[in-house]
């Protein structure tokens, strides 16, 4: 008999195909997220479950799923799994990390120059009629934004994205800084960019970048605190989790003109409630946590997906393994 295999969302057909010839699989074919109530049933049973951020996969869940024995996590951040918990149960976590780096940086990199030349306000004007209502094809003070070229890009999270971005901005001929937990001076040296430490950089950058996952440390990072440190001005981007920003403390630092435009992908609460604070600055750029969706990352990420629970069942090590300490709680594979 085959194990059996949860999967949350629909992937791509050719994918499931192959996971077919190694797992009995089921997939939640709606267009929302199962409710808690049903990841818990199938989870107490199956063998193995594909995942979304949108899934909670707690202790709770983990700890009455007897057989579960891998997740397989359909995205790199896995905030919304308690991995210390699987990795005591002797549960196997996966993710998907490097073939979304260049979807999610290039999406960031999007939003940043949307908030520098104020794109998104800039098509409302032309297509709600101000742009007719004024009458002037053009005049010295429409629509001024910032340049990017001889200012400071403040990346936080020199990861794989933040990396990525980081070489976008010296391309662009800005000066990149970056904070991260750990110093990376080999790579420092590679990118051409300056480690400062979390206050420097927030009153050095004319930009900000964030790239950390969400974890109790980086929670809240961008509070009111931090965002009263920052230079005059600055444009801030999130395109790593919403709860890295306490959006309270941004819509103030917005309405103060602190901060002068920010570009989020990511909300505290997913799917943002439309009339939350923040939707009412027209210099917030939005978008619903779409920085892998692109045709060519979301099928590789799935394609990862089917790797790693193929070389489980093979009894190998998952390549993209996130707690690989369980390798000393249990072997990989169902035997
Ligand atoms: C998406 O946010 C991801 O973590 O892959
Ligand atoms: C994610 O892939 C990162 O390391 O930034």
């Amino acid at each position: 008999m085959k194990p059996k295999l949860f999967i949350t969302r629909e992937l791509f057909p050719d994918v499931i195909d192959k996971l077919s010839q190694y797992y009995d699989v089921e997939v939640w074919d709606r267009y929302q997220a199962p409710p808690y109530e049903v990841l818990l049933k199938k989870a107490k049973e199956v063998d193995a479950l594909g995942t979304l951020l949108t899934d909670k996969i707690d202790c709770n869940l983990l700890s009455q799923a007897k057989n579960l024995r891998i997740v397989a996590q359909y995205a790199v951040g896995y905030d919304n799994i308690d991995v210390e918990c699987a990795t005591k149960l002797g549960i196997y976590v996966t993710n998907t990390p490097g073939v979304l780096t260049e979807a999610t940086a290039e999406l960031t990199w999007a939003l940043l120059m949307a908030a520098a030349r104020r794109i998104v306000e800039a098509d409302h004007f032309v297509r709600w009629g101000e742009w007719h209502r004024l009458k002037t094809g053009w005049h010295p003070h429409m629509m001024l934004g910032v340049e990017l070229k001889g200012k400071t890009l403040g990346i936080i999270g020199l990861g794989r994205i933040g990396s990525r971005v980081a070489e976008f901005g010296k391309a662009f001929g800005m000066r990149v800084i970056y904070y991260d937990a750990i110093r990376k001076e080999e790579l420092e040296k590679k990118l051409g960019v300056e480690y400062k430490d979390l206050d420097t950089l927030l009153q050095e950058s004319d930009f900000i970048s964030i790239h950390t996952p969400l974890t109790k440390e980086t929670y809240h990072l961008i509070n009111e605190e931090r965002l009263k440190k920052v230079k005059p001005g600055v444009i801030i981007v999130n395109t790593s989790r919403g709860k890295v920003i306490d959006t309270e403390a941004l819509v103030k630092a917005l309405r103060e003109g602190r901060v002068k435009a920010a570009a989020l992908d990511v909300h505290e609460q997913e799917p943002l409630d439309p009339n939350h604070p923040i939707t009412a600055f027209i210099n917030v750029t939005l978008a619903p946590h779409i920085g892998s969706a692109t045709y060519e990352t979301r099928h590789k990420m799935a394609e990862l997906v089917a790797e790693n629970l193929i070389a489980f069942y093979e009894g190998r090590e998952p390549p993209t393994l996130v707690n690989k300490e369980v390798l000393k709680v249990r072997p990989p594979g169902f035997k």
